[in-house]
């Protein structure tokens, strides 16, 4: 068999990868709610999860196989180590889905095989086609990745790769898995994998690559210059440590410069044709959607989906953009969904325009979430005239979009200023029905607040990041708290919205606080992939 592939394959691992993230854990509606933004995005493949860490992990990768890998939809894997437990899983765990795609992998690095593994290269190379092939009694579609490629030798990784496609692998995956390799040396990797590995026309060729140098991007740009056909990505870069390569800045760059890419597919510069399959427009609701539910802040000056990303928001090149848009932009923000924002509803809106509108925008909700998000609504609407879709968006990702709520947040009040000592009042139920009110003084009113929820709820935590950003502009804007707590060394983060920042800041440390305590509560400890050694092949 031969492969080609004449365009990229987007293979999204935000739902694995970009979950190992600290702070960043979904539950399963948190991650088929995103499963199922990607792959109206337009997505090849969907890395959802590592079904051997946990039953939560399992269960979440097997509901997506079911309900986003049907017919027509995306590629759903599931990630393994090289052990007969980890395929098993995975194996089981994707059947469902109409395409399903085991991803097997192990380290190659000396690095790796001396302290992670404990094992010999000679070892690594009998367990690699083995586990493969094993893989390949459960589905078709395998991949293989030796973890660490970036700082491997490129003559055992050679060897290596050529053993794992012979067994079968129709996929092999590079990972830079550490960030350390620059764009010119990837490029040279990639370049080598193709010359020297005698049957990798049989393969396709992806990339995997975290930003611990910042160089993820350029890297995989490199990389596809070279021979690569699949890249590994996540939305907002999110994942380990720095991060994943990320996915809106790599298909941005395919289509803004594909005049440049297009040679390298064998077509001439001027094709329209697209280089990946994903829809662009969905790419900057996609962002807002991940950023919520993860926790993870997007900084302002992030490429392509950051506040300031495009020219026009930024004051200062207003005056050139009005007279050419050219002058200082190379994209439309209407590419990528940005401008699609419209004003849409207000208070006289009914429930009908309401859920209309939502149905719209993508949002598939039960009768009680529209309800719930309905009385949102109701009451935002007494407060800011115009309600746009971010707006909407904003209310179903920080109302109807939350962990079981253990603990409720009944009642906030403050009082602060220049004159007073900041205190706050909280009244909360806990989960066995009980309200309980205390209240307490801080620096600031949110210090104060989260001094008195801390009373209440006594589970002991750190603040370790508070943001606040606002959905529109204006006066009357939506603010949106984001909060990451740590406890006992895991990060738990919190989201909510309200057009009073105090009382989002509340909503979103009690949010936080729900997931802690859910965590506790399942007493359930996930197995790292990639930081645990396996019990046995
Ligand atoms: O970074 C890495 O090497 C990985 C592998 C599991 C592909 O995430
Ligand atoms: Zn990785």
């Amino acid at each position: 068999m031969t492969t080609s592939q004449d365009r990229i394959i987007i293979f999204d691992t935000t739902l694995r990868d970009g979950e190992q993230s600290p702070g960043a854990a979904l539950n399963i509606d948190e991650k088929l709610t995103i499963a199922r933004q990607l792959s109206r995005l337009g997505v090849d493949v969907i890395e959802a999860g590592f079904p051997y860490s946990s039953p939560g992990d399992f269960e979440a990768v097997q509901k997506i196989a079911e309900t986003v890998g049907v017919e027509g939809g995306p590629t759903i894997c599931g990630l393994a180590r090289t052990t007969r437990a980890d395929i098993e899983a995975a194996g089981k765990a994707i059947k469902p889905a109409a395409k399903g795609r085991i991803h097997t992998f192990i380290a190659t690095s000396d690095i790796h095989l001396a302290y992670k593994l404990k094992k010999t290269r000679a070892e690594v190379l009998e367990i690699a086609p083995e586990m493969v092939a094993y893989a390949k009694t459960f589905v078709d579609d395998v991949e293989f990745s030796p973890e660490d490629a970036g700082r491997s030798d490129p003559e055992f990784l050679y060897q290596v790769l050529e053993k794992a496609i012979a067994a079968g692998a129709t996929t092999v995956n590079i990972p830079d898995t550490v960030g350390y390799t620059t764009p010119a040396e990837f490029g040279a990797l990639i370049r080598g994998i193709k010359e020297n590995v005698p049957n990798i026309d049989q393969a396709i060729i992806s990339v995997h690559g975290h930003n611990d140098l910042g160089l993820a991007v350029a890297n995989f740009l490199e990389a596809v210059k070279n021979g690569a056909r699949q890249l590994e990505c996540t939305i907002n870069g999110i994942g380990e440590r720095a991060g994943n390569a990320a996915l809106e800045e790599l298909v941005m760059a395919l289509h803004v410069r594909r005049q440049y890419f297009n040679p390298f597919f064998g077509r001439p510069p001027e094709s329209e044709a697209p280089l990946t399959n994903i829809d662009t427009h969905h790419i900057y609701k996609t962002s807002r959607l991940v950023s919520n539910l993860t926790g993870m802040f997007v900084q302002p000056n992030k490429a392509i989906v950051g506040a300031n990303a495009f020219a026009h928001e930024s004051g200062i090149h207003q005056d050139g953009v009005l007279k050419n848009k050219l002058t200082y932009e190379i994209m439309d923000a209407q590419l990528i969904g940005l401008t699609d924002n419209q004003i849409v509803l207000g208070k006289l809106s009914g429930r009908h325009a309401f859920q209309t509108r939502l149905k719209e925008l993508g949002f598939e909700l039960s009768e009680e979430d529209i309800n719930k998000a309905f009385v949102k609504f109701k009451d935002l609407a007494d407060k800011k005239k115009e309600i746009t879709d971010w707006d909407l968006e904003s209310i179903v990702n920080s109302e109807v979009r939350q962990p079981p709520e253990l603990f409720r947040l009944e009642l906030v009040q403050v009082t602060c200023g220049d004159r007073s000592h900041p205190t706050a009042t909280v009244s909360i139920r806990t989960p066995d029905g009980e309200e309980l009110t205390d209240a307490a003084i801080g620096t600031g009113p949110v210090d104060a607040v989260y001094k008195a929820i801390n009373r209440v709820v006594n589970v002991p935590n750190d603040l370790i990041e508070f943001t606040v950003q606002s959905v529109t502009a204006g006066i009357d804007a939506i603010g949106e708290v984001t909060i990451r707590l740590r406890h006992e060394g895991r990060v738990y983060s919190g989201h909510a919205a309200n057009t009073d920042i105090i009382v989002a800041s509340a909503e979103a440390y009690v949010n936080a606080l729900n997931r802690l305590y859910a965590a506790l509560e399942s007493g359930v400890e996930k197995i790292h992939p990639q930081q645990s050694q396996p019990a046995k092949v």
